[in-house]
């Protein structure tokens, strides 16, 4: 395998030294990008995409084609593991992800099991050995999934949810039904993340996208409890390098100490907690990643400029912080708008790391 030609983004998760600050974007590789909406047109449709490891190290590659980026995002999704399960996911034009069997009951609860890596979830460990071929040292590579508890909601809703009704009446009238349902979430995700870092991932990122919606005791019982469990089962180091751990929970600003006493590498932080404040907090245990709202990119070059040298300044000197947005890039963004953001980073944060 090449040699690692730019590692910023590792050490900055492991709080080494750095001469300045790694940046990347969550849904770097997506429809913003006109290259990718072509390769996914080439595809047939987006299951397709993630199917073809040869496309879906294409438009894996393309935002590194355009922008200086420190870090690659497998191209995947997190519903692939009740995929495998035989839920029968679609996604719908307009509507998102819709699964045809959802998880309502004890007896579906009882027929999960955890998928098989090789078989069922072969091509995504495909995808990562190509993108990392294809890479060629270029930049780390990221694997991903989603936590128990944010897959649960689309397995449990039936799909995209606003009110989280009929898992919440779940997890309110048959608790334990939720928990057999997050346990064999959590064995699926340990045995899927640990399947990305032998086929090639060099740090993974759990992203918890709907733990926000719960309150502080929920969210220990349901979400964070099941994280922690995932932390304890990963493979921690390949290849004589340490695999960092992201955790991201959006809306978790709150809970950052509890996140940071998983034992995880990094955490994620979205945009309505000022990153100053969790450094405070966390800095010295965990590296921090964020924050930066992605609505800004919206705003003009210099206003986006504004905001990434107030974020910098707010994080302070020294290592341990990883640029990104505090959650996913708008389809509707204009690139440029993006690549402004991704070269103010590059410019603005040497400063901080002499
Ligand atoms: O970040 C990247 O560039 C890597 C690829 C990636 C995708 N999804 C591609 C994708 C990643 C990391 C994800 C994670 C994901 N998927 C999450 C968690 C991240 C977050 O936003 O917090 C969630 C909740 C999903 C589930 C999912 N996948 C939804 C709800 C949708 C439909 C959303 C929409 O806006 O239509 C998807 C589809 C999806 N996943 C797309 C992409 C690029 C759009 C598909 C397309 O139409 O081309």
């Amino acid at each position: 395998m090449a040699e690692l030609q730019n590692d910023r983004f590792l050490r900055a998760l492991l709080k080494e030294p750095v001469d300045r600050t790694p940046v990347w974007m969550m849904r770097q590789a997506g429809r913003y990008l006109p290259e990718y909406r072509a390769t996914r047109k080439q595809a047939g449709s987006f299951m397709d995409l993630c199917r073809n490891k040869e496309l879906a190290s294409e438009v894996t590659l393309q935002p590194l084609e355009r922008f200086p980026l420190d870090a690659a995002i497998l191209f995947s999704d997190i519903l692939t593991i009740p995929d495998a399960m035989g839920l029968g996911l679609r996604f719908e034009t307009g509507e998102g992800p819709v699964f045809d069997k959802p998880v309502r009951t004890l007896a579906d609860a009882k027929k999960l099991y955890v998928p098989d890596m090789a078989s069922d979830l072969g091509y995504v460990m495909d995808a990562v050995s190509t993108i990392r071929k294809d890479l060629n040292g270029r930049v780390p590579l990221i694997g991903f999934s989603g936590s128990p508890w944010t897959l649960a909601t689309y397995m449990v809703e039936g799909g995209s949810s606003k009110t989280y009704s009929i898992i919440k009446a779940m997890m309110f009238d048959q608790p334990a039904t939720l928990h057999h349902i997050l346990d064999v979430l959590a064995d699926s995700v340990i045995a899927y993340l640990n399947a990305q870092i032998e086929a090639g991932a060099q740090a993974v990122q759990v992203f918890d996208t709907w733990g926000g919606v719960l309150t502080p005791r929920d969210y220990n019982e349901f979400s964070l409890r099941y994280m922690h469990k995932i932390v304890d089962g990963l493979k921690r180091e390949n290849d004589g390098r340490k695999v960092p751990v992201i955790l991201f929970t959006k809306g978790g600003g709150q809970w950052l100490e509890a996140m940071a006493d998983t034992g995880a590498d990094a955490l994620g932080l979205d945009w309505t907690t000022n990153i100053d404040n969790a450094r405070a907090r966390v800095g010295d245990r965990v590296a921090l990643q964020g924050n930066m709202d992605p609505s800004i990119l919206y705003a003009s070059p210099e206003r986006i400029r504004q905001e990434v040298a107030t974020i910098l300044k707010q994080y302070g000197n020294g290592s341990g912080h990883v640029f990104n947005l505090g959650h996913g890039i708008h389809p509707e963004i204009n690139p440029e708008h993006a690549g402004a953001f991704i070269h103010a980073v590059t410019e603005l944060s040497a400063q901080y790391h002499k």
